[in-house]
């Protein structure tokens, strides 16, 4: 197995474990991620509903969310993995593609996967076209260093 093959497999096995506690009692589609940082680290989230159906958490944003809450930086995060269990993989929904635009790293790659051996893959800001940047807000100052 190559070296991206081997990253791959970590990280899905994280995403399963997390699918597992999914709570998606009301759309019964269990959702699991994880998300590769510089540093090494690998950050996993799973969806999270609510009766109050808007306030769901996608697994992808809480996967991201967890990597900053422990110091990740803007523009840090690699490969980021989403499973969903069953023979499709599926694409990840417009908000987490805006999130992921935000933080990940510009030649991220997006995979997502399922049991079955259908694969989606995404590398760079491909996955989004013409997003919204932090750059349109008057009183942005980068939080990315300078290259
Ligand atoms: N979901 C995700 O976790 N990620 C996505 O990118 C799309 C959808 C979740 C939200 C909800 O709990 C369930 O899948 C059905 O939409």
């Amino acid at each position: 197995m190559n070296q991206a093959d081997t990253l791959l497999a970590k990280l899905k096995s994280h995403a399963v474990k997390a699918s597992r506690h999914s709570y998606s009692p009301y759309s019964r589609f269990p959702v699991g991620a994880a998300v590769f940082s510089e540093t090494g680290q690998v950050y996993s989230g799973c969806n999270v509903e609510n009766a109050s159906l808007g306030l769901t958490q996608c697994a992808e944003r809480a996967a991201v969310t967890a990597a900053v809450a422990d110091g990740a930086t803007a523009g840090s995060l690699g490969t980021l993995l989403i499973y969903t269990p069953g023979e499709t993989a599926h694409s990840p929904c417009g908000a987490c593609r805006q999130v992921m635009h935000e933080l990940m790293a510009d030649d991220a790659v997006v995979v997502s996967c399922c049991d079955g051996d259908e694969l989606k893959t995404w590398t760079g800001p491909g996955y989004l076209p013409d997003p919204f940047v932090p750059e349109s807000l008057p009183a942005f100052s980068s939080p990315k260093p300078e290259s």
